[in-house]
């Protein structure tokens, strides 16, 4: 069986009957959780990366707990530049932290261990690692000999979106310099921040990030200030990870939930017949 995850980012949720971007977070929160449950078994753990507010108001974080409250698995979260660490930990007194009070933490699972990090920086669109954070870090790294999985909420690189590439990972270098003698073995990095789906590879390492639940970043290459977001459909993605005798394989699926059109029956529906004689 391989480990199942549900990876999704940047819900922004706002407080109850509030609209933002002419969007209900909390309502498409709601067909997000709907969906999972409908089409999703044997889940292990839901990663939630980062910007899981708006404003990091505690009654905001207040109905994200209400709605992830509906998911019978445990869910982990990260921080975003939306976020706010105390107000957050008001509502979710529970979630692990690391010693030194930042949203870090590293589980042990069955294909491996996944490492949580917070790259929040007060204040500022961009993420960044600290010094503590990054001794954190290289602690998780040195004391496994297992596949590594690293989740977090800034991209450590360019992707080519120049709204967004200016607020990625300030520090990447030093972050690079930390996991470079494990890259190795880490096998993929899980990301948000973007608002669109994005994936490839970094430094050799498998990396996606899903678009949001809510209003997307448009595809603009050349234009650093788009001044509007895309209505491209929202996605949480499931994750299939498996390491065992057929080999090791991240595999990464994207559920566009909002498209609620009735299945087709592939037995019953009309379908192009075959010619008996091709021309
Ligand atoms: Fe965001
Ligand atoms: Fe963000």
């Amino acid at each position: 069986m391989p480990t199942r995850i549900i990876h999704f980012s940047d819900p922004q949720i706002v407080p109850a009957g509030e609209m933002n971007y002419d969007i209900d977070p909390q309502a498409r929160l709601k067909l997000c959780i709907d969906a999972i449950l409908s089409h999703t078994s044997d889940v292990d753990a839901c990663f939630i990366t980062g910007d899981l507010t708006h404003w990091g108001e505690t009654k905001a974080y207040t109905v994200l707990k209400q709605e992830l409250d509906r998911l019978p698995f445990p869910v982990y979260m990260m921080m975003g530049n939306h976020d706010h660490r105390q107000s957050f930990l008001s509502v979710f007194n529970d979630h692990p932290v690391c010693d030194q009070g930042f949203i870090q933490y590293a589980l042990d699972m069955p294909c491996g261990r996944f490492i949580c990090l917070d790259t929040l920086d007060k204040g500022k669109r961009g993420g960044i690692l600290c010094e503590q954070r990054l001794v954190w870090l290289e602690g998780e790294l040195n004391s496994t000999s297992e596949p590594v999985y690293l989740f977090m909420h800034h991209p450590p690189f360019d992707v080519g979106l120049p709204n967004m590439d200016k607020d990625k990972l300030a520090n990447s270098d030093e972050f690079l310099k930390v996991i470079k003698p494990h890259k190795h073995r880490i096998r993929h990095i899980f990301f948000g921040h973007l608002h669109r789906s994005v994936s490839g590879s970094w430094q050799g390492v498998s990396y996606s990030c899903p678009p949001s639940p809510v209003h997307q970043t448009p595809l603009e290459l050349e234009n650093a200030k788009p001044g509007y977001v895309s209505p491209e459909p929202p996605v949480y993605q499931l994750v299939d990870i498996h390491n065992d005798s057929d080999g090791d394989r991240v595999v990464v699926h994207s559920h566009h939930f909002l498209h609620d059109a009735p299945a087709i029956n592939s037995r019953t529906c009309y379908r192009y017949q075959k010619p008996a004689k091709p021309e």
